[in-house]
């Protein structure tokens, strides 16, 4: 069955030296458990990482990637250098990236095929903003982004995909989902999922939730049944937090 995963999201934090200090001190904390485990790092970071943990099972994650294989595009990074520092995950069309960097469900797409056909797994973030979740339109919202962002992608590949369902009244605000309220949402989710790639594959779709997730709330949110893993941004900043969230 789906095994539990839950990544850090460092955003833009940490200098080399800090996420040197960082996988360290965090890889003594960390016990093997049967959760999957992975920071996703700004670009400049990742190196460091994957070296740090590269005897361990802890995974490293980018943020962000191009869906070009090279080119002209100033300021991009393409899968193929992800590839080749060692990455195992790669965040897609997070809600920062959708609101500040004009990310569509279009790109969202191109760069989660790209990722899957270069065997790094898309970490694809969905979620609704406060002013949509009052009118009613959380779902009609996230099942777009859903539909649109996974068009044309085999069962085979939809297998490896993993969903983020992030609110974006959650990030950052303190304001946690409550386990009722993610539960309903991922429930959805994987019932959209059902309908784009059959029962068998979105039963084995790891959906993950993320929005003020911290050592206090994960052992609730964690034990919900479509809630799979987490995707925890400031409290995957300190070691110990981290660790006590993989805890859970
Ligand atoms: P916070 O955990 O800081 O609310 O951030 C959530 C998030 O955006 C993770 O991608």
């Amino acid at each position: 069955m789906r095994i539990p995963f839950i990544a850090g999201n460092w955003k833009m934090f940490k200098t080399r030296a800090e996420a040197q200090a960082f996988a360290e001190e965090f890889k003594q904390l960390y016990k093997d458990t049967d959760v999957k485990t992975a920071i996703c790092a700004p670009y400049t970071d990742l190196a460091t990482l994957v070296e740090i943990f590269k005897d361990t099972k802890i995974g490293v994650g980018a943020q962000n990637v191009h869906f070009e294989e090279e080119g002209a595009f100033t300021g991009e990074i393409s899968v193929g250098m992800l590839q080749d520092i060692g990455v195992d995950y790669c965040i897609v069309g997070h809600s920062e990236r959708r609101q500040y960097f004009a990310e569509t469900d279009e790109t969202v797409n191109k760069k989660t095929k790209k990722l899957l056909a270069n065997d790094i797994v898309p970490i694809v973030c969905v979620g609704e903003c406060l002013e949509e979740r009052e009118a009613g339109k959380a779902k009609e919202v996230v099942e777009t982004q859903l539909r649109n962002g996974l068009v044309a992608i085999s069962n085979e590949d939809a297998i490896k995909i993993v969903v983020a369902y992030e609110p974006v009244w959650a990030i950052g605000t303190g304001k946690t989902a409550t386990p009722e309220q993610a539960e309903e949402m991922c429930e959805f989710i994987r019932d959209v999922l059902t309908d784009i790639f059959g029962e068998d594959v979105a039963d084995e779709i790891v959906i993950q939730y993320g929005g003020s997730v911290k050592p206090a709330n994960a052992t609730e949110i964690m034990n919900m049944t479509n809630i799979d893993g987490a995707l925890v941004g400031g409290a995957s900043l300190k070691p110990q937090d981290f660790v006590n969230i993989i805890d859970f």
